[in-house]
């Protein structure tokens, strides 16, 4: 009986061997109604007995001959070394336009039986393999959810027919797969390191623990690790056996390094190393958190493009309260850099949990650091000096981060290995030259994609730093810390002039740090050959994550709110000083300084704001928060002019364009100009407006909502986390009424 009303495209399909995999994909085929019918075939008379009864098959038979005859798909479901004889005569028996296909483990081997058996490979012939299973066995144990969510590999070869490859997939997809393809020669290599190295650590630990019979006991007390670690020692012993005969030599590979990996771990405790055993253990907890965020779906290094997150904002009343917005993302990324090249420990407080700064955090874990947490902020970081960095296993991702690409690059250029830095789909359209070219003035070799954009290509081995007087053409602080940290490996003096004050946590974290730095003007002059000494770090809150919150309470009516420990460090506080100039109501007290960065607690409380002519000493100094600073504007009265800001033409999108496309869909009148805009205060409405998956535009959009006379939708917000994890319920904490959209 089948329980689906779907239209049957296959007559019969014949599933040669009714184990789990066997089993669960007759029965969830004859469940899906894509068969006509489904046929068995097996020798175990169990088997024989239990398959029509367990509603497995409509038939079994032990004869492979009846049970393939006028099939139109065999599925081969045997252990993979018995796929020669099984496949041996198949090539007999007269099997019409059938469609052969496998869920053998290992793939060489069955492609090799088939050009064996047949003196050639069969354009019907579709290599598969389910990534799915279970410690039970046996067609008792069938599911025909099994493979539901699961992914299953297919290795198409390039005699195989299209029409061949189509049915299968669509017979996956039936049972609920995920199908992906893989070329063949990978496909042996990737399984024996992921399924077929835990499975023989499984079985070998279940029976060295077994073996000794003065430690049975242990089994009664073998609570979560060890049932845990050993689950999969209760898979079908057969199957496994052939695995390791079928993939003898990539599993040879995994094992080796695996054992190399091991007696090195096992040095570090007999030598009681514990920055040994910290190490191999905080980047292993890191990659395998980082690893089920993968499998959830929502990990920073997910292609982007598979993720939306909307948010749904609507006219609120006005923003009360007090809080702290999350730490300041360009001291979270500067103290791991500097952290992790400096002498002795560092221990930061109030780091940036966002997904850029742990872009930087596991840049450095790649390159060999031990970094515990964060935890609450907590990070702790083992430095290896100067010279401690290692090459890293493969390139360095850094997501949507600019700020570690471009810092990075300079940082690397010094170090004596190679390196590539690579970016989402965002960071790989933005420019890179403005770093690469005066790393090259400095001696640097590196590599960029057409027209200086990532990824970079850092040959450090293959140069000798040269320190240089260079005039940054922009107003870039990551121009500049790129070049300072770059200074740190070169010969001789680096000196940075800049042509307007950017931010200077790079210069006051190395001086916090112990190292050396002159500033005269607007020149910052580094030398090499001096240290850094780990310290304490305490990261303020970030000013550009307040900004969105000093908007809100500026423009709302009746708003008061304070915002908390935040960064004031003068070349930030562009913010501050235009909303002032506005008419903004902002007080700050408790001035503080806290590691050599000044902090205060803000109170905003509601004004009536007035459009002005942003000065242009004012642009370098709010560079990140003018998305937000629009919003104030299309709430003031009368018309704000923003010129000389360029810049914002390559930050994580077209800011200028952006936001004028969102305000004008919302009813503003703003008229984007090349280095600026023009935007004259008004009533805004409601529309869809698209943040670009720029973190910045999507929240100024969310405050907007609360002088907006109807729902503002706001799409593509999944890189608010980049900045400001936790902002929505902050947010609606003080009082804006906004919400992720459901099933987005
Ligand atoms: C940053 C500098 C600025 C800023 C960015 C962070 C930094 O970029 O926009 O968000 O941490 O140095 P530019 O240097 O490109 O202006």
């Amino acid at each position: 009986m089948t329980t689906s009303s779907a239209e049957p495209i296959i007559g019969r399909l014949a599933v040669i061997g009714l184990g789990l995999i066997g089993g669960s994909f007759a029965k969830g085929m004859r469940e899906s109604g894509l068969c006509r019918e489904v046929v068995g075939c097996d020798r175990d008379p169990a088997t024989l007995r239990q398959a029509v009864p367990l509603g497995v098959v409509d038939f079994i038979t032990d004869d492979l001959a009846s049970a393939v005859q006028g099939a139109d798909l065999i599925m081969l479901a045997v252990p993979v070394l018995a796929m020669e004889q099984v496949l041996g005569q198949l090539a007999q028996l007269e099997l019409g336009q059938a469609v052969i296909t496998d869920a053998g483990s290992t793939k060489n081997v069955v492609v090799d039986a088939v050009r064996g058996a047949f003196g050639y490979l069969l354009p019907q012939f579709v290599p598969g393999h389910p990534i799915a299973g279970s410690e039970r066995s046996g067609v008792e144990a069938a599911d025909a959810l099994l493979f539901r969510n699961h992914k299953v590999i297919l290795t198409p070869l390039a005699e195989t027919s299209e029409a061949a490859l189509t049915l299968v997939r669509r017979s996956w997809r039936a049972l609920g797969a995920d199908v992906e393809d893989m070329p063949l020669a990978d496909h042996d290599e990737v399984l024996a390191a992921t399924s077929h190295l835990p499975h023989l650590l499984a079985f070998s630990l279940v029976d060295t623990l077994a073996s000794r019979s003065e430690n049975l006991e242990i089994f009664r007390y073998a609570a979560g690790g060890f049932r845990d670690f050993t689950r999969i020692a209760a898979s079908d012993p057969v199957m496994w056996r052939d695995v390791f005969l079928a993939n003898r030599d990539a599993v040879l590979r995994s094992l080796d390094n695996f054992t190399h990996d091991l007696s090195r771990l096992r040095a570090a405790v007999e030598d009681g190393d514990a920055n040994a055993l910290l190490g191999v253990f905080t980047r292993a907890r890191s990659a395998r958190e980082h690893f089920s965020k993968i499998l959830a779906r929502r990990a920073y290094m997910e292609p982007m493009q598979t993720q939306s997150i909307n948010f749904i904002a609507n006219p609120g009343a006005s923003v009360q309260g007090r809080i702290r917005v999350p730490g300041d993302k360009s001291i979270s990324h500067r103290s791991i850099m500097l952290g992790s090249i400096a002498e002795g420990v560092t221990e930061v407080e109030g780091f940036l949990e966002g997904e850029d700064s742990l872009a930087t955090l596991q840049a450095f874990r790649d390159m060999g650091v031990v970094i515990e947490g964060p935890h609450h902020g907590r990070v702790t970081i083992q430095g290896v000096g100067l010279h401690g960095l290692q090459a890293p296993p493969g390139p360095i991702y850094v997501g949507n981060s600019g700020t570690s690409m471009r810092l990075l690059a300079g940082l690397l250029a010094g170090q004596n290995f190679t390196t590539e830095l690579t970016g989402d789909a965002s960071l790989s359209k933005r420019p890179m030259g403005r770093v690469a070219n005066p790393l090259r003035e400095m001696g640097a070799s590196i590599d960029t994609a057409a027209e200086g954009r990532p990824p970079l290509l850092i040959n450090g081995a293959q140069s000798q730093l040269k320190g240089m007087d260079y005039v940054m053409p922009m107003a870039s602080a990551q121009v500049k810390s790129c070049l300072l940290l770059a200074g740190l490996y070169a010969e001789g003096k680096t000196s940075v002039t800049e042509p307007a004050p950017t931010r200077d946590h790079t210069e006051r974290m190395l001086r916090g740090f112990g190292y050396p730095v002159q500033v005269k003007g607007a020149t910052a002059t580094v030398e090499s050959g001096h240290k850094l000494t780990g310290g304490k770090i305490d990261v303020p809150a970030d000013i550009s994550s307040a900004a969105f919150f000093m908007v809100a309470a500026s423009i709302a009516e009746g708003s008061d709110l304070t915002l908390e420990h935040v960064g004031i460090n003068p070349t930030r506080i562009g913010v501050i000083n235009i909303l002032r100039a506005m008419g903004g109501d902002i007080t700050l007290s408790n001035e503080r300084e806290v590691g050599g960065e000044p902090v205060a607690d803000i109170r905003v409380r509601y004004a009536g704001l007035k459009g002005i002519e942003i000065p242009l000493d004012q642009v370098p100094l709010a560079i990140d928060e003018f998305p937000a600073l629009f919003i104030a504007a299309a709430c003031a009265e009368g018309r704000t002019v923003l010129r000389g800001a360029e810049e914002l033409r390559v930050k994580e999108s077209d800011r200028i364009q952006v936001m004028a496309d969102g305000l004008q869909l919302l009813g503003i009148k703003a008229e984007p100009t090349p280095d600026g805009i023009i935007i004259d205060g008004g009533v805004m409405g409601s529309a869809t407006v698209d943040s670009h998956m720029d973190h910045r535009i999507a929240m100024s959009f969310a405050i907007a909502s609360l002088r907006a006379t109807g729902e503002i939708r706001i799409t593509d917000c999944i890189h608010v986390a980049t900045s400001f994890p936790g902002f929505l319920d902050l947010a609606r904490s003080v009082g804006i009424n906004i919400r992720q959209e459901d099933n987005a």
